[in-house]
């Protein structure tokens, strides 16, 4: 087993485990994978937002999602003032829901979209039409039509019949909608092979080698009814290395400059797409914004010099990398079976469908004992949930304190992004509520699911 496997909150060995250090040393240790604002207390009781988790728990159930609001708006703004001059746009398919919407707003962010769905709730929540970007490889008419009633400020085209479709669409409600180009850029992300997204072989956007972001391009500037913007490139998620973003933005910059040279026009925008990576155990280690922004803004500035291109204005699409440490799962401990010479195996009262992403993805995570404090060794533990299914885990491994046992409360962090927008009911599981919490307040943004919203879908 790696270091990193065996849980990030205390994976520095030599080191007595996280629940028997001093408050002061464990509250350090916490900086990294938490929100801002959770620290635990002399007892081990980990807080956030100035509440403990004991009375979150009672007050709200488990498992739940807690978000740390605080947290959140500060990403937010420290994403915004890094890109300064660009435009931040909130992936909202991370996690969405009208409260968040509305904390994008105050905070001064874009939003994009990439279903009617989430169309759905970012109007609905009263989001400036013209800040938010819709994207999608297969926009239905009836989405595209929505998009172009409410205005919104950015289409981002991904196929030669979408082109068709929305020139349609537009000619017959008399719009003109700004539209960017996705391209595929061919640039090989370090990441899971399903969230990389630039590489040829994939569904999204028009290629760059075979010539198609060209043509896609001479198509739309060809057609008066649709405004061409720019260009937009998204290479995956969880990415740590600034590198990719560099090649990207290197090779959108190159049909950009063809585009100039033989259709004659200047694209005034340009969009770097979202992936930027968080930490999910103490060895991953994310760039900070600041620096990933001031090595995209110097490549486009480079390039743009050498090319004599006028600059085109930046906008990037950080979903995870603001929602995902801003929030933290919470479970009670059920089951404790230790399996000598293995394992012990820690059952929680959610797992795969609150978070889907170990089993999808070989996700790693960490966990901490939440509501008290151990003076007992560690085990190697596995964290499983209630689900039917051997695959369903959600810390493959961590150390937990020897004694862990039922009713004790759990929490496992960077859970914010893709966790609570992928839950299912697998099982006929109700999806746990969103709560959050801000200066010794709490209050719940998405409602806990109940059995009887389960059961009214059901006819007959
Ligand atoms: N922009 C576009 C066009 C995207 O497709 C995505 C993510 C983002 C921005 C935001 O990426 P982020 O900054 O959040 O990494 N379910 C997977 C992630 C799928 C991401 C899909 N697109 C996961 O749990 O890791």
């Amino acid at each position: 087993m790696r270091a990193h496997e065996a849980g990030a909150l205390h994976a520095d060995f030599g080191q007595p485990p996280m629940w028997l250090r001093p408050p002061a040393d464990v509250n350090a240790l916490m900086k990294e994978l938490w929100p801002k604002t959770a620290t635990k207390d002399a007892e081990g009781v980990l807080h956030i937002g100035g509440v403990p988790v004991t009375r979150l728990a009672e007050e709200y159930g488990t498992p739940a999602y807690f978000l740390d609001e605080e947290d959140f708006r500060a990403r937010c703004r420290s994403f915004r003032e890094a890109f300064a001059g660009s435009e931040v746009f909130y992936a909202g398919k991370a996690f969405l829901c009208k409260a968040v919407v509305r904390i994008l707003a105050e905070e001064d962010l874009y939003l994009d979209v990439c279903t009617g769905g989430e169309l759905a709730t970012a109007l609905g929540a009263g989001m400036d039409p013209e800040r938010i970007g819709f994207h999608g490889n297969n926009k239905s008419v009836s989405e595209l039509n929505r998009a172009l009633d409410a205005g919104v400020g950015r289409i981002v085209l991904d196929s030669f019949a979408e082109i068709e479709r929305l020139t349609e669409l537009a000619r017959a409600r008399g719009v003109r909608p700004k539209v960017l180009i996705r391209v595929t850029v061919g640039v090989e992300a370090h990441t899971h092979e399903f969230i990389a997204t630039a590489h040829e072989d994939q569904k999204f956007g028009f290629s760059l080698a075979g010539g198609e972001a060209f043509r896609a391009a001479q198509r739309v500037l060809a057609e008066d009814v649709l405004e061409l913007r720019g260009l937009h490139s998204h290479i995956g998620s969880q990415i740590f290395d600034a590198s990719g973003f560099e090649l990207s933005a290197r090779r959108l910059l190159s049909l950009q400059q063809r585009v100039r040279d033989e259709l004659g026009s200047e694209l005034p925008e340009m969009d770097l797409g979202g992936g930027f990576g968080i930490a999910y155990t103490s060895q991953d280690d994310p760039q900070p914004a600041a620096d990933l922004a001031a090595r995209m803004n110097k490549i486009v500035d480079d390039e743009c010099a050498a090319a004599g291109l006028s600059r085109p204005r930046l906008s990037v699409e950080p979903g995870r990398a603001l929602i995902g440490p801003a929030i933290f799962t919470l479970y009670e401990v059920g089951t404790v079976k230790p399996m000598p010479g293995l394992r012990t195996y820690v059952s929680v009262d959610g797992g795969m469908s609150d978070n889907i992403r170990a089993a999808l993805y070989d996700a790693s995570y960490s966990a901490t004992l939440a509501s008290r404090a151990s003076h007992e060794p560690p085990i190697l533990a596995r964290v499983v949930g209630k689900h039917c299914e051997s695959g369903d885990v959600v810390v493959k491994d961590e150390f937990l304190p020897a004694d862990v046992r039922p009713g004790d409360l759990l929490a496992v962090p960077g859970t914010g992004a893709y966790c609570r927008s992928m839950a299912s009911n697998y099982n006929h599981v109700p999806r746990p509520p969103v709560v959050a919490v801000r200066d010794g307040q709490s209050r719940v943004i998405v409602r806990r699911e109940t059995e009887d919203d389960l059961l009214a879908l059901d006819v007959g």
